[in-house]
């Protein structure tokens, strides 16, 4: 542990242009950050319906390393426990997310779980009691089985589904829950309709991922508008989007790969973000022009990533009140075409060549955010280190130092305008497909133990004295 009040000190004597840099803003959130299947359990209890999840790890075993979420962290029952840690953690607000057949076991408005309800509402009660504030996201992927069998997110039906299940969310918890995000990662979800390996594990290579891409984004348009419209004016809050991705740096400094950094940004990010929170709205240019230009050389009648008409373009455009940004590493990048055909990875014509957990990565990567879609608040909602265990996880303390330093920089000397930071993740989980192996938490938990014992971990106490001075000290910026 490292001691932080020399380095305090420290900081009040180097005057205030430095200090300025190393503490948070006022109003500045920070948190952790977990996901329903990966910590609640309980897969179920009290009326809870099967997910896409529940489904793929209970009939595919040994794509999740014998892993499954039934019991995971057993959160349902523990939540109390976990609200004491972020207390614990001195964080002011705590992103989780609410698992759809929970509420709604057969994804439709037929039966409304009200034990579901009463679990996330107990949940909100007892962090509000303790002075954390939720932030909500509503899909984190566990998509109720019973809306796959028709066909989950390619189907366009599923906007309806999502926006009544959005109200039901609003209608029960909005006035407690100020900050919404619709959508966890689509880039990664709407992957597992292009390939084996993931719920849904359909294996739809360029074509079903595009399709779920297309359904989600009028799914989130219509849900924001949906508030704005019928619940802004009394619940107050902000509704956005969680979008991943990497640092996507050139691997060199030829034109070429400054060209496939910005197609791998526009791929990864861009065909998300563009059509909410850029000025023109639709697609990025470089992606319509060359998923038609390889959907028409390969024979097709229609491009394999659909069209908006001009209504949905406007209608998209601007639905979203932050940027939500989880954001791990940067990869370098190289312009070449690399993967199967049909397949994103091929439209995009960019080839990683490496990765790496730079700091600096970020600080570019959240510059080029606040250039590309200016006017918009940004929200780190994850950020964090996988590593294999043990309680001193000095790797991860100072992957914190860097990432915190980086993000301290581009808020207070950039200016990009970062409004809060939830970490990945307050304690070990099931990780997917890596199961109970991979290590992200704050909290170690003992899988083998009944109890799910949770003990704090280094970083949990140097995380805690972060939050708690609202600081990170000037020795740790290099
Ligand atoms: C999963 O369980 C099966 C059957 O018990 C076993 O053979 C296999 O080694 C296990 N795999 C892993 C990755 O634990
Ligand atoms: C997935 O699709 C590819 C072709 O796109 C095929 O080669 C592969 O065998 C398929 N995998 C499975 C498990 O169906
Ligand atoms: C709405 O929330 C904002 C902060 O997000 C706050 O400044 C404002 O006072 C709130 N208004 C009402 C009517 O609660
Ligand atoms: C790019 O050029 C700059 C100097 O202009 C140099 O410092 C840097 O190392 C170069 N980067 C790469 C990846 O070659
Ligand atoms: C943690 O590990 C570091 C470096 O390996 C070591 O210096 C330190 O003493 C360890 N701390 C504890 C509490 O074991
Ligand atoms: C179970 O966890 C609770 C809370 O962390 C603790 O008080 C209790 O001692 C634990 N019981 C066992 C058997 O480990």
């Amino acid at each position: 542990m490292l001691s932080l009040v020399v380095a305090l000190s420290a900081v009040l004597a180097t005057g205030l242009a430095q200090t300025a840099t190393t503490r948070f803003p006022d109003g500045f959130m920070l948190g952790a950050a977990t996901a329903a299947y990966q910590i609640e359990g309980a897969w179920n209890e009290d009326g809870k319906g099967e997910s896409i999840q529940d489904h793929f790890y209970h009939n595919y075993p040994l794509l999740g390393l014998n892993s499954t979420g039934d019991v995971a962290c057993d959160s349902y029952h523990k939540y109390k426990e976990d609200v004491q840690m972020l207390k614990d953690i001195n964080a002011d607000v705590y992103r989780f997310s609410i698992s759809w057949p929970r509420v709604l076991p057969t994804g439709d408005l037929d039966v409304i779980n009200q034990a579901g309800i009463d679990y996330y509402n107990n949940l909100i009660n007892e962090l509000l009691a303790n002075g954390i504030q939720p932030l909500v996201t509503m899909y984190h992927w566990d998509l109720p089985q019973a809306l796959q069998y028709l066909g989950g997110w390619p189907n366009e039906l599923m906007v309806d589904y999502f926006v009544e299940y959005a109200r039901i969310l609003f209608e029960n918890f909005g006035d407690r829950v100020k900050w919404w995000i619709t959508f966890n990662e689509p880039a990664v979800f709407v992957s597992w309709y292009a390939a084996i390996g993931m719920a849904p594990s359909q294996n739809a290579s360029g074509i079903g991922d595009y399709l779920s891409t297309h359904t989600l984004l009028k799914a989130h348009a219509r849900v924001w508008h949906l508030y704005d419209e019928q619940y802004r004016a009394t619940q107050n809050g902000s509704v956005g989007i969680t979008l991943n991705i990497e640092g996507l740096e050139p691997a060199t400094n030829s034109t070429e790969d400054a060209e496939a950094s910005d197609r791998a940004r526009q791929f990864q990010m861009g065909i998300y973000a563009h059509p909410i929170y850029s000025a023109e709205g639709d697609y990025p240019a470089v992606v319509r022009e060359r998923v038609d230009a390889n959907s028409a050389a390969e024979g097709r009648p229609r491009s394999r990533l659909p069209s908006f008409t001009r209504e949905e373009v406007d209608y998209i455009r601007g639905s979203a009140d932050f940027i939500g940004l989880n954001h791990y590493s940067t990869d370098f990048v190289t312009s070449g075409v690399t993967g199967i055909s049909p397949s994103k990875t091929r439209d995009s014509g960019v080839i990683t060549s490496y990765n790496e957990a730079v700091p600096w990565g970020f600080r570019s990567l959240l510059n080029w955010i606040a250039s590309e879609y200016p006017g918009y608040p940004i929200f780190v909602t994850e950020n964090g280190l996988r590593n294999s265990g043990g309680r001193n996880d000095t790797d991860r303390i100072d992957y914190y130092i860097g990432f915190l330093g980086a993000l301290l920089e581009a808020v207070n000397v950039d200016r990009v305008p970062v409004i809060g930071y939830t970490t990945w993740t307050l304690m070990d989980n099931v990780e997917w497909s890596l199961g109970t192996r991979a290590k992200f938490g704050l909290y170690e938990v003992d899988f083998s133990s009944p109890n799910l014992t949770r003990t704090p971990k280094e970083s949990a106490g140097f995380i805690a004295e972060v939050y708690g001075s609202r600081e990170l000290p000037q020795q740790y910026f290099r």
